[in-house]
């Protein structure tokens, strides 16, 4: 090997994201450390790994004998030296706090190859800061994932300041050869961008319901049944260009655009969140959960598993499984 192929993989944190992860590495055929800091927490994310190969199994996108070969290939450790020892590319997915990844970046000086890639799952923290005190700033990126990881195929490869170009290929080649739809931010971004679409999105969201405009459940059914649909198949300037007419996406400044100026004029622009809000959100979204159609499910985990089967729809109209 070259030194410089990706061939093993670690995951620092076995959560959520760090088994969902595992997941599209396992699948994919890399062996696979994942490192916890407790028994039971590698026990919570071996139970995630074989329950989403269970459920690839069940909706035929792997084979009973896929899954069980991919599977195969993880091993589960509190040990981060033995994890991170062969690692070729260390994809870090802890707590979402700064102390937490330089913590763990420093154990990867420690005990990682030099030429690893170190990237980070942040959903938004600064890599430069991250590297901050790292002996090796040059390997540290950010790559950033959408829930599951295993179906979405966005990932956002953020750069520090130190960090060098020959890393950011490699890494979007990696993440390429994985299937994956991998952007190179061109600097860095708090938030990066999909996350910050969504929050200006989700302000905006917030806002209607909070000005008693409408209820938590009509927001939510407005963008599902409107612009989310038209959304899952292609972005907002694709979207202007086909409404545009002979304007192309230029249609949206001459036909709406000074009315869209009188909107932003009126919309949300505030930095804090609403006090009180959560509680409003949660008594809302309980509400719309209980009125959900029965067939889509009414609990986190139910609704979580339809969203899968509708996600797993679309990846194939998009040709992505
Ligand atoms: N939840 C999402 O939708 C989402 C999406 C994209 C990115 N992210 C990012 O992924 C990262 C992980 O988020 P998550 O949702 O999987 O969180 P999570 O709480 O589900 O998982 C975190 C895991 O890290 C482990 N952990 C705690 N301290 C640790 C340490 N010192 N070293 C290693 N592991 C440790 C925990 O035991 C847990 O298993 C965060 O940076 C988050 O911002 C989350």
């Amino acid at each position: 090997m070259s030194g410089k192929e990706i061939e093993k993989i670690a995951v620092l944190g076995g959560g959520l994201i760090g088994a969902g992860w595992a997941v599209n590495f396992l699948w994919k055929g890399y062996p696979t450390a994942v490192y916890d800091v407790s028994e039971e927490a590698l026990e919570a994310a071996r139970k995630r790994v074989s329950g989403s190969f269970d459920y690839l199994a069940a909706k035929g996108i792997v084979s009973a004998d896929q899954a069980r070969v991919a599977m195969g290939l993880a091993r589960y450790t509190t040990d981060i030296a033995a994890a991170l020892k062969d690692a070729d590319l260390i994809q870090e997915a802890a707590p979402e706090r700064y102390e937490v990844k330089r913590d763990l970046l420093a154990q990867v000086d420690r005990f990682a190859k030099e030429e690893a890639v170190f990237a980070s799952s942040t959903s938004g923290l600064l890599i430069s800061r991250i590297a901050e005190g790292s002996k090796h700033p040059e390997r540290c990126l950010g790559a950033h994932p959408y829930n599951p990881p295993y179906l979405i195929p966005l990932v956002e490869i953020s750069k520090g300041e130190k960090t060098a170009e020959e890393y950011l290929q490699r890494a979007y080649d990696f993440y390429r050869a994985l299937g994956k739809e991998p952007i190179i931010l061109r600097k860095e971004a708090l938030g990066f961008i999909a996350n910050r679409i969504s929050v200006a999105l989700y302000r905006e969201a917030v806002d209607l319901v909070w000005r008693g405009v409408c209820s938590v459940a009509d927001v939510d059914k407005a963008v599902t049944f409107g612009p989310g649909l038209r959304l899952a198949l292609m972005g907002p300037n694709l979207i202007y260009q086909l409404g545009g007419g002979q304007y192309g996406v230029k249609g949206i400044l001459h036909h709406i655009g000074p009315t869209v100026e009188d909107w932003w004029a009126d919309m949300a622009d505030w930095k804090k969140w609403p006090e009180g809000w959560g509680d409003m959100a949660q008594e809302g979204v309980l509400k719309e959960m209980e009125e959900r159609p029965a067939s889509q499910g009414r609990t986190p985990e139910e609704i979580a598993r339809w969203r899968d089967d509708g996600l797993i729809t679309l990846l194939r109209f998009h040709g992505k499984i």
